[in-house]
Order: C-alpha cells, then sequence, then structure tokens
C-alpha cells in the first residue's frame, strides 16, 4: 500500500522522536511491501525563526495533499512573549483547524511492566485501557469573541475574554465517533462535562444522550468534569470511552499520563477531516532537547496509530505496539521511565530505544513468516 506522510516534527525533542518513529514505518514498509514517503515540513517554533510565522503556507499545501501528517511537537519558551496568535502553539491549532479532524484520540493504556512507573498502586492501574476522545476543533481554543485588552482603562488597566461555545452538529459528530469505537470495545461510553454550571455543558449532555439512542449496545454514562479528575485517579479501570470537549479533554489526558507512568508513552491521532493528524501528547520538552534522553514510544505508538487510521494495516500496527511492550518487559528504559538502581534495567537513548523497537517488530514479524512458511 502507498501512504505519503508530512512529518512536521517542529520544535524540541519533536525531530529526534520523530526520527525514531519514521523509522519505526520505514521497517514496516520494508517488511511488508508497502511504499511510504516521508515528506519534511516546518512548523512551530522553527518555522518562526525561519520564515516569520508558525505555519508556513507551503507546509499547510504539503500537509492538505498528503495522506497523513505526523507531528512531533511545537512549543519553544523563546517566543513565550508573544501573543498567542502568533506563538509557535498557533501553528499548531491553525493546521488542526486546516486539516479539519475534530475527534482526537488519546488512549491511554497501563503497561504491566511500567507499573512501579505509576504512582498509583498496580491494583489500581492493572488492566487499565481508556481511550478518550476529545473534540479538538471547538470549545474555548476556538470561540470567539476572544481577547485580551491590556490597555483599557477600566477594570484596573485590563480585561480578557474567551468563549466556551458548541453547536449542536459539532457535538454530534464527535459523539457518534466515541459511540462507534466504543461499539468495537468494552462498549461504555463516559461522557464528561459540567452541565451543573455551564448552558454548553448542558447543549453537550442533552446531545449526547440523544445519540446515545442510536447505539443501543452502548452504555452511556455522564460526569462531571470536577469529579471525573478524582474518579480517574481513584477507579480508572471503570473507563472504556471517555468523551469530552477540548479543553477537558486536554487536562484529563495529561492527568492520565499518571496512569501509564509518563507523559512520554501517550500517542494520538485526530480523525474526521479531510487529512488524519498524528501527534504524541506530550510537548516540546526543550529542557532535554538534543541530550538524547527522550522517550519515543510516545511518538512510536503515535506511529502505529497512523497505520491504524489512516492505512487500515491493523495487523502491523498491533505488531508495533506488541514490539513496544516486548521491549519494556525486557527491561529497557529511557530517562524518564527507569526506576530500578540495580541495573536490571538499562537506561538507553531515545536512538537505542527505537532501534530495540525495529529488532524486536523484526523478529516477531520473522518468527510469524517462518511460521506461515511451515
Ligand atoms: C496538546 C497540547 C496542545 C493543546 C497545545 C500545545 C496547544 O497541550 O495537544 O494537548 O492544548 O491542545
Ligand atoms: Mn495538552
Amino acid at each position: 500500500m502507498k501512504l505519503k506522510i508530512a512529518v512536521l516534527a517542529g520544535d524540541g525533542i519533536g525531530p529526534e522522536v520523530t526520527h525514531e518513529a519514521t523509522e519505526i514505518l520505514r521497517a514496516v514498509a520494508n517488511l511488508g511491501g508497502h511504499e511510504f514517503t516521508f515528506e519534511p515540513g516546518l512548523i512551530g517554533g522553527v518555522a518562526i525563526t525561519e520564515t516569520g510565522t508558525p505555519l508556513p503556507p507551503t507546509t499547510l499545501d504539503l500537509a492538505l495533499d498528503s495522506d497523513a501528517v505526523f507531528l512531533g511537537a511545537v512549543g519553544d519558551n523563546k517566543f513565550a512573549a508573544l501573543s498567542p496568535d502568533k506563538r509557535p502553539e498557533a501553528g499548531l491549532l491553525q493546521i488542526r483547524q486546516a486539516l479539519g479532524g475534530f475527534a482526537n484520540l488519546r488512549p491511554s493504556v497501563a503497561y504491566t511492566a511500567l507499573a512501579v512507573n505509576s504512582p498509583l498502586r498496580p491494583e489500581v492501574t492493572k488492566d487499565v485501557d481508556i481511550l478518550f476522545v476529545r473534540e479538538l476543533l471547538g470549545g474555548l481554543y476556538f470561540g470567539a469573541p476572544r481577547w485580551w485588552d491590556q490597555t483599557s482603562s477600566a477594570n484596573g488597566g485590563g480585561e480578557a475574554i474567551n468563549t466556551m461555545r458548541y453547536t449542536r452538529d459539532e457535538v454530534v459528530r464527535v459523539a457518534r465517533v466515541a459511540f462507534e469505537l466504543a461499539e468495537k470495545r468494552r462498549k461504555k461510553v463516559t461522557s464528561v462535562d459540567k452541565a451543573n454550571v455551564l448552558e454548553v455543558s448542558q447543549l453537550w449532555r442533552a446531545t449526547v444522550s440523544e445519540i446515545a439512542k442510536d447505539y443501543p449496545g452502548v452504555t452511556l454514562e455522564h460526569q462531571l468534569v470536577d469529579s471525573m479528575a478524582m474518579h480517574l485517579m481513584n477507579t480508572p479501570r471503570n473507563f472504556d470511552v471517555v468523551l469530552t470537549e477540548n479543553l477537558f479533554g486536554d487536562i484529563l489526558s495529561d492527568e492520565a499520563a499518571v496512569i501509564t507512568g509518563s507523559l512520554g508513552m501517550l500517542p494520538s491521532a485526530t480523525i474526521g477531516g479531510a487529512v488524519n493528524l498524528f501527534e504524541p501528547v506530550h510537548g516540546s520538552a526543550p529542557d532535554i532537547a538534543g541530550t538524547g534522553k527522550a522517550n519515543p514510544l510516545g511518538a512510536i505508538l503515535t506511529a502505529a496509530m497512523v497505520l491504524r487510521h489512516s492505512a487500515h494495516l491493523e495487523a502491523e500496527a498491533a505488531a508495533i505496539e506488541a514490539a513496544v511492550q516486548h521491549v519494556l518487559s525486557e527491561g529497557y528504559r529511557t530517562a524518564d521511565l527507569a526506576r530500578a538502581a540495580d541495573g536490571t534495567q538499562p537506561v538507553v537513548s531515545t536512538k537505542q530505544m527505537g532501534k530495540l523497537v525495529q529488532q524486536a517488530l523484526t523478529e516477531a514479524t520473522d518468527r510469524r513468516q517462518s511460521m506461515h512458511a511451515v
């Protein structure tokens, strides 16, 4: 199969982890006789430095002309003083909007080998497998009006506004994605809102309840976002698909990294638009950029999501996930994951971790092929 992938490595550790993820995709292509091509483009702080804008038109054209977009990370403290619409993050929001994907899928899985990495007790995280479906194009991130009037003489010299707005249609389309995914999983959707205070959440809750009627096999429950933040840590096993609006999803998905043990482990895929967008959940981590310490597993697991959601290569996606589990079960750790002081867990660099996963993937594929040959 052919796949043209736009690779927007971005800032900080973005290029390092993206390199490992694309190496894995190359390995999958070689093993399976697929033709994947990778076209680099600028985004974020590096794009501001080189072109003056966080999302140059050439990058946007490239992205729209691709089968999938793989994004590393954006964000650079150098630009912290700029207004939100000029910062590296603006490039990310612009490309999300331009590609049109409204359902951001963020799996949060507890790996047995990483049980000690979570501050939660192993019996709490055991078997946890949650899929967050975060609405990505609405709410406070995009609602108008939005401004910060720093010069206003009223209100002590400053006033700012952001708008949380959703239409019924925006809720319907993301809710359908959540219910359809739940049908293929453990058949439960937890919809998260703040319906005891916000009208937007009342619309959200009423709409999700209505859509649920089309999916009689799926159980729907509603949770308020504040108590959800607590339940997620107390009883994460109770959740299957968690559906929520943009900002709540941003916050809860970082919280859910506690279950896995490191933000460096979380992948994401954004679907529903013209071109799917894939990005690990972690940020640009400028403090460790260039040191070889970054954990590439979030990016590598994101590569698995590319195969699953943009190439219908489910077996290959599952093989990458199994290879990651295998390497972890052998004890290999990047610095963020290292816990054992007795040498039983070799601490490896970004590149070494990438190679280990690639090796495990190749060996598993060879084993499968020789079994078929018998
Ligand atoms: C994320 C990030 C982004 C977001 C930032 C970098 C704009 O935190 O993908 O979770 O808030 O969506
Ligand atoms: Mn976030």
